[in-house]
């Protein structure tokens, strides 16, 4: 078919020779549009005696193809040179900063989490980790709060079965008794974590929230240690020296136990942090309850313990002057950014 070849040969010289995209656009329509060289080939095929169609159908799309590629082939060759002369030419600048990715960042929590465990474990303390969905066992029996005890009462907890085997966590805690039987005494260990209350929310109350449990086992450890512990903790958190004091406090895992209270860190004579009284409420603690050493596998009459449930959202909220619980699992990013 020599007038199918001149025309090829003619469409794709002038392909070749195409000076910009525009151009190209053009002559793509002019060949393989309805009225082109390929679109006559195709249309004539019908009026074709029968034994002539194959081979014109064969011959049209080879034809498209060629054309198609060298399309291809022109295109590409303009975009290079576009993008060469858009380097070599005056005026561009390839140190100037591309347009920046967007960054995510830590969240508020997790960087007070991290603070701590930098602290703790520069004093030789472990990291541990418990399950959030925990036994009843180590929620609550374990830890001296049998079934009928009132202290269960206290803590709103969520059953993942009817009979309450199986529930998220209301604290930290039941890891003490799981370090105590993997780990062997002297250790120390903290905790850090999620854990669950069926709480109706309000401003101080969330149904998820993070606590940093801390357990000390050693021989003839006293309330003096773990007054020097949390006042190490005090230290390493504000970055000075914060005068505390003990409240006696009510826990069935610690004898005795106590709320620690803070000098506000914020005030001299009272503000809304501390409701004017300049002390705040941190964390309950105590020594461990024999109870408690024995339900882990620790002889009692050779070891003793200290520990206390650190709430880590709340010690965020303080340190950042956070006034609402709800913003930390709010995922909003107009507050997320604000720790960029
Ligand atoms: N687990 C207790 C709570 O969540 C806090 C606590 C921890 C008290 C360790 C004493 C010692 O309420």
């Amino acid at each position: 078919m020599p007038d199918t070849e001149r025309s090829l040969q003619d469409a794709l010289g002038r392909v070749a020779g195409a000076p910009d995209m525009p151009a190209l656009g053009r002559l793509a329509e002019e060949f393989l549009g309805k009225t082109g060289i390929v679109g006559k080939l195709l249309a004539s095929i019908p009026s074709l005696p029968p034994a002539e169609r194959k081979e014109a159908g064969l011959a049209a799309n080879r034809l498209k193809r060629e054309i198609e590629a060298a399309i291809g082939a022109r295109r590409e060759a303009l975009e290079e040179a576009a993008l060469a002369s858009e380097r070599a030419g005056e005026g561009f600048d390839p140190t100037l900063p591309a347009a920046k990715p967007r960054r995510g960042s830590l969240h508020p929590v997790t960087r007070v989490q991290r603070e701590l465990e930098d602290l703790f474990t520069s004093m030789g303390w472990l990291v541990l980790d418990g399950p959030e969905v925990e036994l009843e066992h180590y929620n609550f029996d374990a830890l001296n709060i049998p079934r009928d005890h009132p202290a269960r009462d206290t803590m709103d907890t969520f059953r993942c079965d009817a009979e309450g085997k199986l529930v998220m966590r209301t604290h930290t805690s039941p890891v003490q008794v799981r370090a105590m039987e993997r780990l062997k005494p002297p250790f120390r260990a903290i905790v850090p974590g999620k854990v669950f209350r069926n709480e109706t929310k309000d401003a101080s109350h969330e149904h998820t929230f993070h606590q940093v449990e801390g357990l000390a086992i050693d021989r003839d450890l006293s309330v003096g240690h773990l007054i020097g512990a949390m006042k190490t903790l005090l230290r390493g958190i504000f970055g000075r020296d914060i005068e505390i004091r003990l409240r006696p406090g009510y826990f069935p895992f610690v004898e005795p136990g106590f709320e620690l209270d803070a000098r506000c860190p914020f005030c001299q004579s009272g503000c809304s942090v501390c409701k004017q009284s300049t002390w705040i409420e941190l964390l309950p603690c105590g020594m461990v309850h024999p109870n408690v050493l024995k339900a882990g596998g620790i002889d009692p009459e050779q070891w003793t313990g200290f520990a206390f449930g650190l709430g880590l959202s709340r010690l965020t909220m303080l340190r950042y002057g956070i006034d609402d619980v709800r913003l930390l699992l709010s995922g909003d990013l107009r507050f997320l950014e604000q720790f960029a």
